[in-house]
C-alpha cells in the first residue's frame, strides 16, 4: 500500500505509520505557573485545556487510544489544597465536558484504584463511562490514583486467588495472563510514551505496558504542549526502528 501523507497535519506525518496508542505523562504544570508568578493550580487548569486539545487532535489524526496520567498514588503527598483542587477539577471537567465527549464520539475509561476518591467524583466517573461506553471515535483512558506497582500487586493477588481456587495452574501463567489482570486489559500496549518537562523517568506509570513503547521526552511544559509539539513527537516515533528485541531481516 502506498503511504499517504495527511495534508491537514504536518506534512512530515505518515498516516500509514501512526501510533495506535499514545500515553502521556503531563508534567510541568506547577513550573509553568511558577514561571508566570501564578499559583500552581493555574498550571493544572491550563493543563486540563491542553489535554482536551490533545484528545481532539488524536481523534482528528486517527490515533485510536490516548492514556493520560492525571493523578498518581504518590500525588496524595502534595499539599491538601492542591489535592482538593485537583479532585474538584476532575469532577468539574467531567460534568462540563460530558456532552462534548458524547458528541465527539469519545469513549472514556479510568484506570487506577478509584475507591479512595471522593464519592461525588466517583459518581461523575461512573456516569461518564456509562454515557460514552458505545462510542468508538477515540478511546480515552484517564489514570487517577494510578500506580503501576499497586496495579501489579492487585493482578498477582487476583491470579493467586484463581490458582488457589483451582481455576488456573501456575504453569499456565504467561504474559497474556498478567496483561488480562491489569486495569488496561482492554487496550493494546502504548506504542508511544510522551513525557513533558524534560524529566527522564517513568514515575510508576504503566511499567508492564511500556515494555516496548517508544519514549519521547520534550522540555516543553505540559500547558505549552500543542499540536505542533505533538506532530514532532509523532515524527520522532515514525523515524524509530521498532525491533521488539529482534534483529531486522
Ligand atoms: C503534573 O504537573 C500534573 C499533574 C499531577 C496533574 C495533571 C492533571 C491535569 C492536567 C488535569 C487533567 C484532567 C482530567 C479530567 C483528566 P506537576 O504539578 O507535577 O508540575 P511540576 O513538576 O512543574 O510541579
Amino acid at each position: 500500500m502506498t503511504a499517504q501523507l495527511l495534508t491537514t497535519f504536518s506534512s512530515e506525518i505518515n498516516s500509514a505509520k501512526l501510533p495506535k496508542h499514545v500515553a502521556v505523562i503531563m508534567d510541568g504544570n506547577g513550573r509553568w505557573a511558577k514561571q508566570r508568578g501564578l499559583p500552581r493550580i493555574e498550571g493544572h487548569r491550563r493543563g486540563a485545556n491542553t489535554l482536551k486539545e490533545m484528545l481532539r487532535y488524536c481523534k482528528d489524526l486517527g490515533i485510536e487510544t490516548l492514556t493520560a496520567y492525571a493523578f498518581s498514588t504518590e500525588n496524595w503527598g502534595r499539599p491538601t489544597g492542591e489535592v482538593n483542587f485537583l479532585m474538584g477539577l476532575f469532577e468539574r471537567l467531567l460534568q462540563k465536558e460530558l456532552r462534548e465527549m458524547e458528541e465527539e464520539d469519545v469513549c472514556i475509561n479510568f484506570i487506577g484504584d478509584l475507591s479512595p476518591l471522593p464519592a461525588s467524583l466517583q459518581d461523575e466517573m461512573r456516569r461518564s463511562i456509562e454515557r460514552t461506553k458505545n462510542n468508538q471515535g477515540v478511546f480515552f483512558n484517564v489514570a487517577i490514583n494510578y500506580g503501576s506497582r499497586h496495579e501489579m500487586i492487585k493482578a498477582c493477588q487476583a491470579i493467586a486467588e484463581k490458582v488457589q481456587q483451582g481455576e488456573l495452574a501456575s504453569n499456565e501463567i504467561d504474559e497474556s495472563t498478567i496483561s488480562q489482570h491489569l486495569y488496561t486489559s482492554s487496550s493494546p500496549d502504548p506504542d508511544l510514551l510522551i513525557r513533558t518537562s524534560g524529566e527522564m523517568r517513568l514515575s510508576n506509570f504503566l511499567l508492564w505496558q511500556l515494555a516496548y513503547s517508544e519514549i519521547y521526552v520534550t522540555d516543553t511544559l505540559w500547558p505549552d504542549f500543542d499540536s505542533e509539539q505533538f506532530d514532532l513527537a509523532i515524527e520522532s516515533f515514525q523515524q524509530r526502528d521498532r525491533r521488539f528485541g529482534k534483529v531486522k531481516k
